[in-house]
């Protein structure tokens, strides 16, 4: 080991400070000596101890005191104390006050060795679990871009071919689709890569503060501006600049943005001198921007800069595929962040995610995961952990088999019926004209739009099926057209 960790030795007495170094330096431990209190906390915030041995009395600061100094200034360290006149009571007292162990003197060697390795392999462990942690939140931050749909790969393909341009890109999609994601993966895959990857979100400040956000102001500026402040667009040099929510740029502002994306230069606000950036462009919006140029909200010059390259992040319920792959995604992401141990999520929620429309798209299934996480009691999600707007599935599936499972239950008086996997197709469809022909008491017209069918259509299907009927094995047919539900 190259770094051999550093310990604090604190003691008055000159023949227990030599004794203590020379056991330790055995080991291969660095030794700092501190011939009281006071002088130990001096050394202590220099920096690079590892851990801190005390005695108990000494003049000056005694070890408690000194103990409680050192939490003040990192809760972190951890401290020994040792002591001639070890009383329980003092041990009590030491442990209360967040020493993590406590020696009697005279000791043994091998006691005091053991000690210090169990503080120190302690002070490792809480080291990496802090590493592991900050990975997570890196992962969940920058984010991993995850997708397995065709829609999806469709999606990244075109982030691919655009990555290696300098093009500017627009991105499109409704609110949580995953467009600061798409725009990061961008900027990861281009050879801006190694550039700072800088965004801004233009409806989130008023116009006099984005401006100078955008552009960096000169000292004097206006009031309050002390100093010269570089703006986003300069700090973006040689990187990826993303703003989001472009829609919500002020016609004001609109003509400087776009003075930058045709000249790539600008001046800082209050400032006079023209500078230069080497800066990629990739704009967001939730709004069809489009339709603003139509409305005259949105400069038309500004929104072609803007629009050279069009990505369209679709949303979550015309990718269902997605749902499985990220539900598990961010279960394994918050289980880790809560120390949770979970499995994954049983059949039947997974069922209910794939069902649910996600208005709010990859952000709400995120909520929704991190919501069951915290909530979930056993050793996977299930439908109990879910928000009941998406545990309520309109059909269930029935997934016990043939042989153990209940015969279909009655029609549902609640809009609700039951159908056992594996049924085909055919009699999945029969069954549910039937069931829609008894909610609307047997009219087909209504039938046919809630199904959002042509009425011929029901009346075709209505037909095949009587005819098939007469097979004792054939499903329930369709009520008697003329009558009212049975
Ligand atoms: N494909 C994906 N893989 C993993 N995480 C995703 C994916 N898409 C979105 N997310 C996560 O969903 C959340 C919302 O994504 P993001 O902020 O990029 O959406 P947005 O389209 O910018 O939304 P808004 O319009 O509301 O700003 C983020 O936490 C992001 O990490
Ligand atoms: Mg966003």
């Amino acid at each position: 080991m190259s770094d051999a960790p550093i310990l604090l030795v604190a003691d008055d007495d000159p023949a227990v400070r030599q004794s203590l170094e020379r056991m330790l330096a055995r080991e291969g431990y660095a030794v700092v000596l501190a011939p009281d209190g006071q002088a130990a906390l001096d050394r202590l915030r220099a920096g690079g101890i590892d851990l801190v041995l005390s005695d108990l009395r000494m003049p000056g600061l005694t070890g408690i005191e000194l103990l409680r100094e050192v939490k003040a200034i990192s809760p972190e360290m951890d401290v020994v104390l040792l002591s001639a006149f070890g009383t329980v009571e003092e041990a009590v007292q030491a442990m209360k006050d967040g020493a993590v162990d406590f020696l009697t003197k005279p000791f043994q060697r091998a006691q005091l060795i053991r000690i210090v390795r169990k503080a120190l392999e302690r002070r490792q462990l809480i080291t990496e679990n802090k590493a592991l942690q900050q990975r997570l939140d890196d992962l969940l931050s920058q984010g991993a871009i995850i997708g397995v749909s065709p829609a999806f790969r469709r999606m990244m393909r075109l982030v691919d071919q655009v990555a290696n341009s300098s093009a500017t890109v627009l991105v499109h999609g409704e609110s949580g689709t995953g467009k600061e994601l798409v725009a990061r993966a961008i900027h990861e895959r281009s050879p801006r890569r190694a550039g700072p990857f800088v965004a801004v979100n233009c409806a989130a400040l008023p116009e006099a503060l984005l401006e100078s956000e955008l552009f960096g102001y000169e000292k004097g500026a206006f009031t309050g501006a002390a100093t010269r402040k570089e703006g986003r667009f300069e700090l973006a040099d040689g990187g990826t600049l993303f703003l989001d929510e472009v829609a919500d740029l002020s016609p004001v502002t609109q003509p400087k943005i776009l003075r930058v994306l045709q000249e790539g230069e600008f001046e800082r606000v209050g400032g006079t001198k023209t500078i230069r950036a080497d800066v990629r462009i990739v704009a967001a919006s939730n709004q069809e921007l489009a339709g603003l140029v139509k409305e005259k909200r949105f400069r038309e010059d500004l929104y072609y800069r803007l629009n050279v390259i069009a990505i369209t992040a679709p949303p979550l319920r015309e990718r269902r595929e997605d749902v499985t792959v990220l539900a598990q995604h961010f279960l394994r992401v918050y289980a880790a962040k809560n120390n949770r141990k979970l499995d994954g999520l049983s059949d039947d929620a997974l069922g209910c995610l794939e069902a649910y429309d996600w208005p709010g798209n990859v952000r709400e299934l995120e909520n929704v995961i991190e919501r069951a996480v915290v909530l979930a009691r056993g050793a996977a999600v299930e439908v109990s952990d879910l928000p009941d707007s998406i545990a309520e599935r309109p059909v269930m599936l029935d997934r016990t088999s043939p042989e153990e499972g209940t015969p279909d239950s009655a029609g549902g008086t609640d809009g609700f019926f039951r159908i056992r996997v594996g049924t085909s197709l055919a009699e999945v469809e029969a069954r549910l004209l039937e069931e829609t022909l008894r909610l609307t008491k047997g009219n087909k017209t209504l039938a046919a739009k809630m199904l959002g069918i042509d009425p011929k259509t029901v009346f075709r299907k209505l037909k095949a099926g009587e005819a098939d009927e007469g097979g004792a094995e054939a499903p329930p047919g369709p009520p008697d057209p003329a009558g009212p539900a049975r």
